[in-house]
């Protein structure tokens, strides 16, 4: 039987942190012995954004680098770059003509980040969402991986994908695939470490508020003891405790721990005897993540090598879904 598809993606801005892991690539790695999995770089998403030239392929390195240093296995994953296979523009492109502007202007996180950029706003931001189920489609996904806040992309997705089936579609023969997005409770929205009501964030201004994957043990302590708390005595999972749920939230999953063990264990606690407890597993986590990224930075010619291999899959997979899309929009083919 053939294994259903999974495809993911992250932007390469800047360093990943710890909701970015959880949130999304650890369960890439726990899924991937099920699925044929793609896992791209999204690079052609960072610039919807100020960007700056001179860190852009460094970046995209980086993240290449962390996907394998987190248990990315090339056994059965595919790891490779957006802008390396030109089939993701050019079906964004063929996408934004067939989607409504309205459907793009509802989107929450346009509507964030505009307030941020001002006057700035590039149409690329717009149209971020159009170049994300490009992203998706393109490769026939069953599964797609995300965190809690690209729910709504994932909507927008399988709607463009129902309605190119239904305008340009034979009946018994779908252009698309419609995909599912998988978003597992736990980590699927962890907070900042500076505001347990807003989500930990590569684009917040304050390095405090996030733990980067690339964090020194002496940077992790240093954050976890500055984060945000309360100052209710004993530490419980309390709807209206934002930065209790998430670091007690955090505790479990870096640990393994059910909410039952971790309450059990934590109940009694303040701040002072809980805090070192994060800081250890937080670095117990981390450490062997950093100890394979130095390695496979190291050797670029490998990280080069696989990102080869990776354009040339994903390319064979891409092109057909992109002939078969400009055949039912009626394009002209020779055949070369
Ligand atoms: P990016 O780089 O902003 O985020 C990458 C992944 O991390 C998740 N995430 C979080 N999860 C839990 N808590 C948080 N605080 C947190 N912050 C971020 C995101 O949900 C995401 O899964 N638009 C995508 C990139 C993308 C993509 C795709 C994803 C482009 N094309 C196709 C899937 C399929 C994004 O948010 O990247």
């Amino acid at each position: 039987m053939t294994k259903k598809r999974v495809l993911s993606g992250v932007q390469p801005t800047g360093n990943l942190h710890i909701g970015n892991y959880l949130g999304a690539i650890r369960n890439w790695v726990e899924l991937q012995p099920d699925y044929d999995n793609f896992f791209c770089v999204v690079d052609l998403h960072a610039i919807t954004v100020p960007h700056n030239p001179a860190t852009l392929a460094r970046d995209t390195y980086t993240i290449a680098a962390l996907y394998l240093a987190c248990g990315i296995d090339l056994k059965y994953s595919t790891i490779f770059v957006q802008s390396h296979v030109t089939a993701h523009s050019e079906l964004a492109w063929l996408l934004n003509c067939v989607t409504p502007l309205n459907w793009l202007e509802r989107m929450i996180q346009f509507k964030e980040k505009a307030v941020k950029q001002g006057e700035n706003v590039s149409v690329g931001l717009l149209d971020y969402p159009i170049l994300m189920a490009a992203d998706i489609l393109l490769y026939d996904a069953d599964q797609v991986p995300v965190g809690e806040d690209q729910k709504q992309h994932l909507e927008l997705t399988r709607d463009i994908a129902i309605r190119v089936n239904d305008k340009f579609a034979a009946e018994d023969k779908p252009i698309f695939k419609i995909p599912d997005p998988l978003i597992r409770k736990e980590g699927a929205r962890i907070m900042s470490l500076a505001d347990g009501t807003k989500k930990m964030s590569k684009s917040d201004p304050s390095e405090l508020s996030r733990i980067s994957l690339l964090d020194t043990p002496d940077d992790i302590k240093k954050k976890i003891k500055k984060c945000k708390t309360d100052p209710i005595m004993g530490l419980n999972f309390a709807d209206d405790r934002p930065e209790c749920n998430n670091l007690l939230g955090l505790y479990g999953i870096l640990t393994g721990k059910s909410k039952e063990e971790v309450t059990l264990e934590c109940s009694d606690m303040g701040w002072g005897k809980f805090k070192p407890l994060l800081t250890d597993a937080t670095i117990n986590a981390l450490t062997p993540i950093q100890t394979k990224y130095q390695e496979i930075m190291a050797d670029k010619t490998y990280l080069d090598s696989v990102l080869k291999e990776g354009k040339e899959k994903a390319e064979n997979v891409a092109n057909i879904t992109l002939k078969r899309v400009k055949n039912a929009l009626g394009y002209l083919v020779i055949n070369s």
